[in-house]
């Protein structure tokens, strides 16, 4: 093992969630090494970044060189919607990958790990996607190596790819589109709470070998979530609703294509509920998670 300050890797620091992880635990003085898979990766502040795609395990050992902690925080590109053709699904990455990647900790003598999972994980549930991630989590729990397990509802902020894209086309169009009914139920938590929880994980002993869901203080519908937004801005415009079974025949067809921008099974994804239990985060991880409209305010410009 390489001597000299610990080092906290993360795994997923270029992304949305993970680079907000990577900024956080840098502002609090961590020596913070990203793990990437691309070729050009754009490190999250002046972090070093390491090469390690969680698809070629045998490249692992040298990018966990010297790590004492590991935050996981992986999604294949363009995640919710599968690509099998370049690689890119939750049993090759999240699953898989996440396997690997732990694998690899354990021979590296990484101490501890975070794992960002998702609400709904479990062994028997009906979609796929949340088998990959029980299966990332059986990895984790079975690695001997301390632990902790997040499995967050909705994240949103600065960066993310849902909120954000719904809002741009409000600014151009008099109406949001919303793909179902927008009645699912979401607890949305501010990307940066969700930093400073995972942060705060690995320096709290009480938060060692712990699963815990995470949401922010409000549980609210995706429509409640677009309203609130929209309300931040300044902005007035009606959500048009689009059936999911037109959204689902309109999307199969681009399931021909090597890399489909769309297919059926991500709309089930993009409209399921996330609903959480935050009782032992709180007793665990005791944070204030900032409300909706109060986080909103800190990066949407009012029009
Ligand atoms: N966003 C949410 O609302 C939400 C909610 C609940 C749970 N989560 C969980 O949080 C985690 C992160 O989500 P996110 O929204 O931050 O996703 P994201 O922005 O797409 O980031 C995912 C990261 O995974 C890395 N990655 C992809 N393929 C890889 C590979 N083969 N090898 C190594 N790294 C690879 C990417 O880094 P490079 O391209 O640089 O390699 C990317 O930075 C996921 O596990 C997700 O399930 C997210």
């Amino acid at each position: 093992m390489a001597s000299g300050p610990k080092v906290v890797a993360v795994a997923g620091g270029t992304g949305f969630v993970g680079g907000a992880i990577a900024r956080e635990l840098a502002s609090r003085g961590e020596r913070v090494v990203v793990l990437s898979h691309r070729k050009r990766p754009v490190a999250p502040g002046s972090v070093e970044i390491r090469a390690a795609d969680v698809t070629r395990p045998d490249d692992l050992a040298a990018a966990l060189a010297g790590v004492d902690s590991l935050v996981i925080s992986l999604a294949f590109p363009n995640s919710p919607v599968e690509a099998p053709r370049r690689g890119r699904t939750f049993e090759l990455v999240d699953a898989a990958g996440t396997e690997a990647l732990v694998a690899a900790a354990k021979r590296a003598g990484v101490r501890r790990i975070v794992y960002l999972s998702g609400a709904g994980a479990a062994a028997d549930a009906p979609k796929h996607w949340f088998r990959a991630k029980w299966r990332a989590e059986e990895a984790v729990r079975g690695s001997g190596i301390t632990y902790t397990i997040l499995r967050p509802s909705w994240i949103y902020g600065p960066g993310d790819r849902s909120l954000n894209r719904f809002l741009g086309m409000a600014r151009r169009l008099p109406f949001v589109p919303q793909i179902g009914n927008g009645r699912q139920l979401m607890a949305p938590v501010f990307v940066d709470d969700v930093a400073a929880l995972a942060a705060d994980a690995l320096a709290t002993p009480a938060a060692e070998n712990a699963t815990l869901e995470v949401g922010g203080p409000e549980t609210l519908t995706m429509d409640e979530i677009i309203r609130t937004a929209l309300r931040v801005q300044g902005r007035r415009r009606f959500i048009l609703h689009a059936p999911v079974i037109l959204m689902k025949l309109m999307t199969a067809p681009l399931t021909l294509l090597p890399v489909p921008p769309m297919r059926p099974s991500a709309i089930d994804f993009v409209v399921q509920a996330a609903p959480v239990d935050t009782a032992a985060l709180s007793a665990v991880l005791p944070r204030r998670l900032r409300p909706l409209d109060e986080a909103l305010a800190t990066y949407l410009k009012r029009k």
